[in-house]
């Protein structure tokens, strides 16, 4: 019958876009493989959280006290074995630079998930400098603490904030005798960069100077964030360009910025 001869004839048609499709999202299918499908089979075969997982893999492949060979475990595991969003070495290396630039004292990351940020910061850090990190996910900070630890730091220097963001930012000050940040890397949800930079300002915890860096801007994404900061008037900013940590084919970038408040506002 009639229909019978047309689709072959319309899949036919649909098969240089469904292949245009597969080749231009390649990219995207390997990290919805990785992160998402491999992450489910081994929870069940495990019983363990992706997290525990990669902890027990760095656990024997590390030596204790040395970061570096924290970071090198975790980027093999995230490389070859399971993926997590890690800031990995490509992005990490400039927010190594931009530490030692900067120098910071105090140091505010927003979204610790293993520790590797945090590990890959303190180990940057001036003599004397404290770096607070966040997360609301106990499992997760279990995890991170155990990992701060191994790579040899103590609570004087690293500390592990267990909490949402926005409850926690309010409290710095008076909980954490903190007056100002000097540097804030924020890596958590992508949805809260905004309504954070906004309580970080109203907090009165940014100087002139403080430098806040965001990953992932570009992919998955925060405009709201972006837009904010280019009419708020009150930072300096750079976008770099980078990619995808653990998948080079995926585009991504961080955006730096600079607090200069709101004294130099320019007019809008
Ligand atoms: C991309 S991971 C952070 C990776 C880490 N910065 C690194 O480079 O190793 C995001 C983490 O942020 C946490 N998170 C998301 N939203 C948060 C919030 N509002 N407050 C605290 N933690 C949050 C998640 O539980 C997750 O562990």
């Amino acid at each position: 019958s009639a229909s019978i001869m047309v689709s072959p004839a319309i899949a036919l048609a649909f098969l240089p876009f469904l292949l245009t499709l597969v080749i231009r999202y390649r990219y995207y299918f390997v990290l919805f493989y990785r992160a998402v499908l491999v992450r489910f089979i081994q929870d069940c075969l495990s019983g363990l959280s992706r997290e525990e997982r990669a902890f027990q893999y760095v656990l024997t492949h590390v030596t204790p006290g040395d970061p570096d060979s924290i970071l090198e475990a975790f980027d093999h595991w995230c490389r070859k074995v399971e993926y997590i969003s890690n800031i990995g070495p490509k992005k990490g290396r400039l927010l190594d630079r931009l530490i030692l630039e900067n120098a910071p004292l105090i140091v505010l990351e927003l979204g610790t998930h293993c520790g590797y940020g945090a590990v890959r910061i303190a180990r940057s850090l001036p003599l004397g400098a404290r770096l607070y990190t966040v997360e609301m996910d106990e499992r997760n900070a279990a995890v991170a603490e155990k990992v701060i630890r191994l790579a040899g730091f103590d609570d004087d220097t690293v500390e592990l904030i267990i909490g949402p963001s926005d409850q926690v930012i309010p409290k710095l000050r008076e909980d954490f005798g903190i007056e100002r940040l000097d540097f804030v890397f924020m890596d958590h949800w992508k949805r809260c960069y905004l309504p954070d930079l906004q309580l970080l300002e109203g907090s009165g915890l940014l100087g002139a100077g403080s430098v806040i860096l965001a990953d992932n801007v570009i992919f998955p994404g925060a405009p709201h964030f972006l837009r904010y900061v280019k009419r708020s008037g009150l930072y300096e900013y750079r976008i770099h360009r980078a990619t995808l940590e653990y998948i080079p084919g995926i585009r991504d970038g961080m955006a730096e910025l600079t607090y200069i408040g709101g004294g130099t506002q320019r007019e809008k």
